[in-house]
């Protein structure tokens, strides 16, 4: 008996082992944007920062205020917080966007090479040892947004501010249009492609007449194909995600034919794409894909950025956010996304105590799913859509606790539809079906009202 129990108990042990070796974790950082320029002197005497855009800066403080892009102070204390906080990650992924939200007047090619290298070269000061796997954002680039489909100075700099993460094949097609693939961390049947989706921005002039800028769908296929052949599993990273903003209604960033074909790839290779990790929109949020019955087959994580900048976006009311970086747990062996913890700092408790990086919440915790598959997801989804109470949990983690405010029912359209579709005309479906049926709901409850108080009268 006494022996039974103890073999019992080993093989427990041993299971628990190799789940546990099994799991890897990794950090995501996104959207530093390190504003240079700004300046906090007590008394707020004139302009704090450029990136404000002349907008007040009530809040400023040492490590920032929400209407400005990053000082130094936050991006070295988000750094080293994710040194405190997960010192030996398996890799980092850091999806771009390092410059300020300034004119083009007050960049050149050269700041603008400066400020990635400066973010470059604290992430190898703080992390000597860790594989970064980094993808550039459309504010890398000058003029903004302008990334070009053959080399450029840009790419050829940047590869080699990166040589020493980047394998030799790496560097050849960076220089060639911005992109590579990797095994992940040189290990067999796993596998890391980084794609250059600025490629794809409506506001690039230079890709807007072009069917395959820098041939990266025919060459992300080759890629899939020969992965498929290895039976590889495949994490995609990017900055500009497909899809819709969920906080701007009809707001999409892809042209359309790119947008269709980045769906068409990820359905041709669904099974074995098993994440896909952008960044872009500061905020914390999903997409989904499904198959054509309608089953999920992935999903896309956004993560939230580390500047709290207010976008100028017209239509967006107040979006701010505060400072947030991103923990992955994954199983090292099928890439499966197990969890997902978010810490970020309280940007205005750190401007006048101390930066205090604290847990903002776990995935499998907040939305109590097993784990961050498809399917899970789907049901986060599913909760949100259909749950005011999660819809609203959502909604305060979408903004990193920056925006505390209800949301309404415009407000569950506009982000239930940007996280069930990715597809233009899907998503034009949806936000019609939803909007009828909140106003069909809201007739039934007036209805409903009136027909109880003319009751009340009688
Ligand atoms: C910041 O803005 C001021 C006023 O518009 C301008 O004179 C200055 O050149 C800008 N600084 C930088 C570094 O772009
Ligand atoms: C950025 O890099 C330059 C050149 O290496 C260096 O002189 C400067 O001190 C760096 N700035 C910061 C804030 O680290
Ligand atoms: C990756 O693995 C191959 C063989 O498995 C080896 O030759 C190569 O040096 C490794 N590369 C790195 C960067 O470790
Ligand atoms: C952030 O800190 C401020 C100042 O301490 C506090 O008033 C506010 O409630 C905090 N916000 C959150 C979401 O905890
Ligand atoms: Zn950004
Ligand atoms: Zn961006």
């Amino acid at each position: 008996m006494d022996y039974i129990l103890k073999v019992l108990f080993l093989a427990l042990l041993s299971i628990s082992a190799q789940g546990k070796l099994l799991t890897g974790s990794f950090w995501h950082i996104t959207d530093l944007h390190w504003d240079p320029t700004y300046k906090f002197t007590d008394g707020n005497s004139g302009s704090v920062c450029n990136s404000s855009g002349n907008r007040p800066t009530p809040q400023a403080g040492k490590y920032g205020d929400y209407v400005c892009d990053s000082p130094w102070d936050l991006i070295s204390s988000s750094v080293h917080a994710m040194k405190d906080i997960l010192p030996d990650p398996d890799f980092i992924i850091w999806t771009g966007d390092d410059t300020p939200h300034v004119p083009n007047e007050d960049l050149g090619e050269e700041e603008v090479l400066s400020i990635i290298s400066n973010i470059t070269y604290i992430i190898k000061e703080v992390f000597p040892k860790t594989k970064v796997y980094s993808a550039l954002g459309n504010h890398d680039y000058h003029p903004k947004n302008q990334l070009p489909d053959t080399q450029s100075n840009i790419y050829e700099q940047v590869q080699n501010l990166w040589k020493d993460w980047l394998d030799p094949a790496s560097r050849g097609t960076f220089k060639r249009g911005g992109y590579y693939t990797e095994k992940l961390l040189n290990q067999t049947g796993v596998r890391v492609l980084v794609l250059n989706t600025n490629l794809y921005y409506d506001q690039n002039k230079v890709t807007e007449n072009i069917k395959d800028p820098a041939d990266q769908f025919k060459w992300a296929n080759q890629v899939l194909t020969e992965a498929t052949k290895n039976k590889e599993k495949v994490y995609i990273v990017g900055h500009i995600p497909p899809g819709f903003f969920e906080k701007k209604r009809h707001k999409p960033w892809f042209r359309p034919e790119f947008n269709q074909q980045y769906m068409d790839l990820i359905q041709n290779y669904h099974n074995i794409i098993i994440g896909q990790f952008f960044g872009h929109h500061h905020t914390d949020s999903f997409r989904m894909f499904y198959s054509s019955s309608g089953s999920p087959i992935n999903a896309m994580f956004l993560s939230p950025g580390v500047t709290p900048w207010k976008t100028t976006l017209p239509g967006v009311v107040d979006g701010a956010n505060n400072p947030a970086i991103r923990v992955f747990e994954y199983n090292t062996k099928t890439l499966l996304v197990e969890d997902i913890v978010t810490y970020y700092l309280n940007l205005t408790y750190a401007n006048i105590a101390h930066a205090r990086w604290e847990k903002e919440y776990r995935l499998t915790e907040a939305f109590t799913v097993p784990d961050a598959s498809p399917a899970s997801m789907h049901q986060v989804l599913e909760q949100i859509a259909h749950e005011n109470c999660y819809l609203q949990k959502y909604y305060t983690f979408n903004s990193v606790n920056y925006d505390l405010s209800v949301c309404n029912k415009d407000c569950r359209i506009d982000h239930v539809c940007a996280l069930r579709e990715v597809s233009f005309e899907a998503y034009e479906h949806c936000v019609e079906k939803e909007g009828a049926s909140s106003t069909i709901q809201a007739l039934i409850t007036v209805n409903v009202a009136l027909a109880l108080s003319f009751w009340a009268i009688l």
